[in-house]
This record gives structure tokens, C-alpha cells and sequence, in this order.
């Protein structure tokens, strides 16, 4: 567990900042109960290559297995609560002048939980869009309930239905990533939450942050990759030390008062 001096100079840093981007990976959702893509190729599931259930060849090869395991997954998301961790980001993005979430994750908890300003880079499990020409389906994915079904037809092209995330080999959306790269650019601290930092071009932003003068913090029971670009290190789970955090802004900032 992170030290109070360090939680308390962490919260400093962020207290003096005049914008804060925060960029979430997979970790962040875990004590939601959310499995990460590759945590989720279990049971039954395991049998398959990530790359015939996260590609378009994949989809266009059996558009019905592919369909069935995001139905089986978004189930799962649809089950999850934002954990205590969640609620702290809310806090904070209210206490602060400019706070950005910027995620790699697709469940779309963020939202749920409150947070008011949240770039998707990979999408979200909670959208579908067609496979051929991008409609966006309107409103809640189409779900029969079925262990399998294939998927639906687009209402304005009969296109199958495809969830909106990015599948491997595709390009992020571009208006995401120009926000997410010009945020970086521009914060004075970035908060490095539950990455393991693997996954390009996501991997890139703590790196152009550090260089462009901000200060990175990672929060990580385990150091990511990104690790030695971390001005500070706080040790721990999203949901035990997120909040330690917002604690220490909020008794900081009543200080200030
Ligand atoms: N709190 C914070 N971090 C945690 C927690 C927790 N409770 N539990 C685990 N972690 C950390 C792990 O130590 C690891 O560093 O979360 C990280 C999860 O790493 P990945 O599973 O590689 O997730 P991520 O970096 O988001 O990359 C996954 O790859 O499958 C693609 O596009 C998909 O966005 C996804 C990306």
C-alpha cells in the first residue's frame, strides 16, 4: 500500500495542475468483476484465436460465433457496478478545473459511474454499427438472449450487425485520438491507471506526456511497462487507492478554504 506522504504528494501534484488527463486499461474494471478480453477466452471460449473473435475476417468467417461472444460478454458488463475507484475519478473530475478520462476499455463504466468527460479509444461494447458501412444502430444492442444467434440486419442497409469496438488491425477513431494525443500534449499530470501498457498506439500517451513536461502517475498493483516514465508510483488496486486520493484533494482543498 501506497504511504499517506505519497498519496498526499501525489494529490498535490494533481491539486496544482491545470488539466489532468487520466488513462484507464483493463485493471481499472477488474473488482467491477469484468474480465479483460483475454480473461474472457475462457471455458468454452478458449478454444478460439483472439484473432478470429476480434477481426473482421474473423466475423466475416462466422459472423455467428463472433456476434455470440460479445452478446455473452456485454451480458456479463451489463451485470457490473462501478467499483469505489470509479466514484474517486467522479470526484476529482469535480474538484479539478480540467479532468479527462482517456480509456482503453470498452465497458463503458466511466459513464455509469458519472464521469462527465471520457474519450473511448477502442469503442464500446454498449454500441453496435454495421459491418459494411458503419450505420450506427440507434439506441441498446439487439439482444435475443440466445446462447447463439446470428446477427441482426442493419434496419438501413441489411449489413450484419457488428459491435463498435476496434477490432485488431483496425484504426482507433479518429476524432479520439486527436483529443487523446493534443490532451497529453497539453496535461500537467497524467494518471496511469490498471494499463499494462502493451497495447499500441494506447501504450504511447503516458511517453508524450512525460515529454512534453507533465508527471506521470501510475496506479497499478503491479508496474506496467510504462513504469519508469511514473514520477510517482502508488502501489495497489484502482478501488483502494483512487479513492485515498480523492480523499486526500478533497481534505486538501477544504484546507485551502
Ligand atoms: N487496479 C489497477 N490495476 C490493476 C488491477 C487493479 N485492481 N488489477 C490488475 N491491474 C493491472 C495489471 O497489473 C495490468 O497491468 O491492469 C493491467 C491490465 O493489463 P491488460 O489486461 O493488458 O489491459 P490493457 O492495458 O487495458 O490492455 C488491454 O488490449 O485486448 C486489448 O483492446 C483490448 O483495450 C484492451 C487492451
Amino acid at each position: 500500500m501506497p504511504s499517506d506522504e505519497s498519496i498526499t504528494r501525489a494529490a498535490e501534484w494533481l491539486a496544482s495542475a491545470r488539466r489532468v488527463l487520466v488513462s484507464t486499461g483493463a485493471g481499472m474494471s477488474r473488482e467491477s468483476g469484468i474480465p479483460t478480453f483475454r480473461d474472457a477466452l475462457e471455458g468454452l471460449w478458449a478454444q478460439y484465436d483472439p484473432q478470429e473473435l476480434a477481426t473482421e475476417r474473423g466475423f466475416r468467417k462466422n459472423p455467428r460465433r463472433v456476434w455470440s461472444w460479445y452478446a455473452a460478454r456485454r451480458r456479463r458488463i451489463a451485470e457490473a457496478v462501478p467499483h469505489a475507484g470509479y466514484h474517486a475519478l467522479v470526484e476529482m473530475e469535480a474538484r479539478l478545473p480540467s479532468l479527462t478520462i482517456v480509456t482503453q476499455n470498452i465497458d463503458g463504466l466511466h459513464a455509469l459511474a458519472g464521469s462527465r468527460d471520457v474519450v473511448e479509444l477502442h469503442g464500446s461494447i454498449r454500441r453496435a454499427k454495421c459491418l459494411d458501412r458503419h450505420h450506427p444502430w440507434p439506441g441498446p444492442v439487439p439482444d435475443d438472449g440466445a446462447e447463439e444467434s446470428d446477427p441482426p440486419p442493419c434496419p438501413v442497409c441489411g449489413s450484419p450487425l457488428r459491435p463498435d469496438v476496434v477490432w485488431f488491425g483496425e484504426m482507433l477513431p479518429e476524432a479520439a485520438v486527436e483529443r487523446a494525443w493534443r490532451l497529453a500534449e497539453e496535461c500537467d499530470v497524467l494518471l496511469l491507471v490498471g494499463t499494462s501498457g502493451t497495447v499500441w498506439p494506447a501504450a504511447e500517451l503516458p511517453a508524450v506526456a512525460a515529454r512534453a513536461g507533465a508527471r506521470v502517475i501510475e496506479v497499478n498493483p503491479e508496474p506496467s511497462e510504462l513504469n519508469h516514465l511514473a514520477a510517482a508510483y502508488l502501489q495497489g488496486a484502482a478501488g483502494a487507492v483512487l479513492p485515498r486520493l480523492a480523499a486526500a484533494l478533497t481534505e486538501r482543498r477544504m484546507g485551502d478554504g
